[in-house]
């Protein structure tokens, strides 16, 4: 018999990071000490309280087919948040619980992308929303984002990348790689774009929100836009804030008729997300906000380090992140450099690719992102690894050379 992947399959580029990945692996495995800032991973544990609640689910008997959409305690437990946390009254029919951030993604655009649909990204952007727009034959129309603009979007360029075939905008601030957030000004100004767009949705994804820093907040679009409620999705979630990305558990509120379609996506998809992390995350939602605040003040803290180690590095340039836990330094000036072993750094994939084979550090290139040359380096990690990291990419910079 021969195989064949569906067409939309075949069109997919491969994940930048998997060669990566697959030789860190490789290279761990014969002993080399490898130390990975790759990961968008809290390196805390799960709240108790939502393991606690999740086992008391279990031996309950909590443990039927949920309704498709979400348990209510949960869409109640969301609802709660985004008052308190978003100033925003939402109704359990503009809310819906998906399995992860991820999921809410893949429904959104299941239910409204036809092929040739165009979806405005500004670069760099998380890599799930061109590959999954690309899944239903949708167009990703990147825009880039300048690091002398702290990585924030120009609205003129959103508008002049606005086209009739259009269907989404997708924000995600903070933003993952960058660390950049938006002010109350850069969302008014986006609104009006999207007032002279009225066939545009937007896709704002959240999910970092509670991860800010210097005692900033983060403004939600629709907070700031309540005349756009029909066309604003929020994209939430566990994982993050909650340190539970293993749980997977994200959320949605948007439009009641788009979260009625996305539902009836994930009705054919999963029927619905494990009654125990549903259980979990409304312990974990209720739970205060002072976790929350501890690994706020721990990425900062780390943050401001990178950030200190990374100025001290010649050819090496970063804005400061103002939120989420990544560090995006530039490499532009040390593009053509070449390595002792003789690798010549022509992109910056070849940089990752040299920095973990001669100073065993991963890193995932910006090319991944859509913006290069940059690297991001994850702050989930300890101090000592940070630290580590840091000098054995500083001496790794030293030893280049003119190629
Ligand atoms: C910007 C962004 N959105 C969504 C997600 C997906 O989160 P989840 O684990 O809830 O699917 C991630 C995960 O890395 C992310 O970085």
């Amino acid at each position: 018999m021969s195989f064949r992947v569906a067409s939309r399959l075949a069109t997919l580029p491969p994940p930048a990071t998997i060669a990566m990945a697959a030789r860190a692996r490789e290279l761990r495995s014969t002993g080399v000490d490898v130390i990975s800032l790759a990961l968008g991973q809290p390196d805390f544990s799960s709240p108790q309280e939502a393991v606690e609640a999740a086992y008391q689910a279990g031996l309950e008997g909590n443990t039927g087919y949920p309704p498709i959409a979400g348990q209510k305690p949960l869409i109640d437990a969301i609802i709660r948040k985004f008052k308190r946390d978003n100033n925003i009254d939402a109704t359990p029919e503009r809310i819906m619980v998906a399995n992860g951030g991820k999921q809410v993604i893949f429904n959104a655009f299941m239910a409204t992308l036809d092929p040739e649909d165009e979806v405005i990204v500004p670069a760099p952007y998380w890599v799930s929303y061109p590959l999954i727009a690309q899944m239903f034959g949708a167009k990703a129309i990147e825009v880039p984002t300048r690091e002398e603009d702290g990585f924030r979007p120009d609205p003129d360029a959103f508008r002049a990348a606005i086209t009739p075939k259009t269907r989404w905008l997708v924000l995600n601030f903070p933003n993952n790689p960058t660390g950049a957030i938006l002010e109350r000004r850069d969302l008014e100004a986006i609104a009006d774009v999207l007032r002279a767009a009225p066939h545009v949705m937007v896709m704002s994804d959240e999910i970092y929100e509670h991860l800010t820093f210097d005692g900033k907040k983060h403004l939600s679009l629709l907070e700031v836009a309540p005349d756009l409620a029909d066309r604003i999705l929020i994209i939430n979630g566990m994982a993050k804030a909650y340190a539970m990305t293993g749980w997977r558990v994200g959320f949605a509120c948007g439009p009641a008729p788009l979260i009625k379609a996305m539902i009836s996506v994930q009705g054919n998809a999963t029927s619905g997300i494990c009654t125990l992390a549903q259980a979990g995350s409304v312990a974990a939602l209720d739970g205060g906000m002072e976790r929350i605040q501890m690994m706020r003040e721990t990425y900062q803290k780390r943050r401001d380090k990178m950030i200190e180690f990374l100025k001290d590095i010649p050819g090496v340039t970063c804005a400061t992140p103002e939120g989420a836990f990544y560090v995006y330094p530039g490499i532009a000036a040390l593009m053509g450099k070449k390595t002792p072993q003789g690798r010549v750094l022509d992109t910056d994939i070849a940089f990752a690719e040299a920095l973990l084979e001669e100073a065993h550090v991963a890193t995932v290139p910006g090319s991944a992102f859509g913006l290069s040359p940059y690297l991001r380096l994850s702050c989930a990690a300890s101090d000592e690894q940070l630290e580590e990291a840091s000098r054995r990419l500083a001496h790794f910079v030293k030893e280049l050379r003119s190629a």
